[in-house]
C-alpha cells in the first residue's frame, strides 16, 4: 500500500491542475490557468467551471504524458472535493469519479487547504512535526498547527477577506490589474513602505480581519483624490510599498504570537501570497531572530496545483482512506479540531 502511482486533479478555483505521484515523487505537475478573469477583474465562477470542463481532459493527458505513465499503471485517482467554487469542484470531481469507475481504482478525496499545508513535503527540505503553517492565498488565510500529516489544528483564520483578497482589492482601488498581489509586490520595490500607514484591525486570538483595512485604504484614497486627482498616480510606488507592509506586518503579528505561545521550532508559509517578497523576508527574519527553521514550498507548489493534492493522496492511500463514488463537494472550510468554523 505504500508507494502508489496516483493521478490527482485540482479544479477548486480558476486553475485546472493534474499531477502524477509515483514512488513518493511528483513526476508531473500541469497547471492550466484562465486568462478571462484577469480581464474581468476577478474570478467569475460560471466562466471558471466552463473552462475547467474544456481543460480537464487536456491537463490529465498532459500530466500522464509528461510523467511517462499510462492509465493502466494508476493505483488511485485523487481529486479536490472542497473548499472552493461549487461548479468548478463538480467538474473535477465528476471527471475523477468517472475515471475511477472506468479503471476500477479507488477514489481519494482531498481537502484543498490540507493540500496547501502539506505541499511543504514535496521536495528535498521539509519541516519536522509539529510545525506551524501560515496559509495565505486568494481565498484563505489560516494559521495551522500541523501535528502530523492530516492532523491539522486551525489556530486562527480570517473572519472575512483573505490576505490575497486584501492585495487584490487594494490593487483594484489603485487601478492595478487582477491579480493585484504580484503587481503590488513589483511596484513596492521602488516605493517607501513608511510613506502611509493603516491601523491594524483588532480581532481576538489568532484570527484576522482584512475587510476593514481595505475600506480604510479606499476612504484614504478617496479623501486624497479630492485634494489631488492624480494622487494615486503620483504616489503609486509608495502606496504599494505601504499597503504591502501593512498586510505583511499584520500577518506577522498573529504569526509571532502563535510561534511564541506554542514553542514553535519549524515554521512554514504556503499559498499564493507566500510569493510575496516582503512577507518572505519577514518570516526569514523571524526565523533568524528566534532560531527557528523556516520553509516555503517551491512557487509551483504554493499556487494552486495538483501536485499538492497528489501529495495528500499519497498519505491517504497509505491509510486506505478512500472515498465512495457518492461523495459530494463542499464550498466552505471544514471545521478542524474543535476550532470554530469561520
Ligand atoms: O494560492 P493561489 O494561487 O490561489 C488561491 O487559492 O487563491 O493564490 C492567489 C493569490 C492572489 O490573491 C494573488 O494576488 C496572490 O496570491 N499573490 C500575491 C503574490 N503572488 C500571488 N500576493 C502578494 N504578493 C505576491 N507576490
Ligand atoms: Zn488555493
Amino acid at each position: 500500500m505504500n508507494s502508489p502511482t496516483i493521478l490527482a486533479i485540482e479544479s477548486s478555483c480558476d486553475d485546472t491542475g493534474a499531477a502524477i505521484l509515483s514512488q513518493g515523487n511528483i513526476l508531473s505537475n500541469v497547471v492550466m490557468g484562465q486568462q478571462a478573469h484577469r480581464l474581468l477583474g476577478g474570478v467569475v465562477p460560471e466562466l471558471a467551471s466552463r473552462d475547467h470542463q474544456r481543460k480537464v481532459t487536456l491537463a490529465v493527458e498532459e500530466a500522464l504524458i509528461r510523467a511517462k505513465i499510462h492509465m493502466g499503471q494508476l493505483d488511485a485517482i485523487a481529486v479536490t472535493n472542497g473548499p472552493g467554487l461549487l461548479g468548478s469542484l463538480l467538474v473535477g470531481l465528476a471527471f475523477a469519479k468517472g475515471l475511477a469507475l472506468a479503471l476500477d481504482k479507488p477514489l481519494i478525496a482531498v481537502d484543498h487547504l490540507d493540500a496547501h499545508v502539506l505541499a511543504h513535503f514535496i521536495g528535498p527540505r521539509s519541516p519536522q512535526f509539529p510545525f506551524l503553517c501560515l496559509l495565505v492565498s486568494g481565498g484563505h488565510t489560516q494559521l495551522v498547527l500541523v501535528r502530523k500529516p492530516l492532523c491539522h489544528e486551525v489556530l486562527g483564520a480570517t473572519i472575512d477577506d483573505a490576505a490575497g483578497e486584501a492585495f487584490d482589492k487594494g490593487a483594484k482601488c489603485m487601478g492595478l490589474p487582477y491579480p493585484g498581489g504580484p503587481e503590488i509586490d513589483r511596484l513596492a520595490k521602488q516605493g517607501n513602505p513608511l510613506a502611509f500607514s493603516f491601523k491594524f484591525p483588532k480581532v481576538q486570538g489568532y484570527h484576522y480581519s482584512f475587510s476593514g483595512l481595505k475600506t480604510a485604504l479606499l476612504y484614504f484614497l478617496q479623501a486624497q483624490q479630492r485634494e489631488d486627482k492624480d494622487f494615486i498616480k503620483n504616489n503609486l510606488n509608495d502606496l504599494c510599498a505601504s499597503w504591502q507592509k501593512t498586510i505583511g506586518d499584520y500577518l506577522m503579528t498573529k504569526l509571532e504570537m502563535a510561534v511564541r505561545d506554542h514553542g514553535i521550532q519549524h515554521l512554514g508559509i504556503a499559498g499564493g501570497v507566500a510569493a510575496n517578497s516582503y512577507l518572505r523576508q519577514k518570516v526569514v527574519e523571524l526565523g533568524r531572530q528566534q532560531g527557528i527553521e523556516t520553509y516555503v514550498p517551491a512557487m509551483e507548489y504554493c499556487v494552486d496545483n495538483a501536485a499538492m493534492i497528489a501529495q495528500v493522496a499519497g498519505y491517504k492511500y497509505g491509510q486506505a482512506q478512500f472515498a465512495p463514488l457518492t461523495i459530494e463537494p463542499y464550498t466552505r472550510n471544514l471545521p478542524k479540531s474543535g476550532v470554530m468554523d469561520l
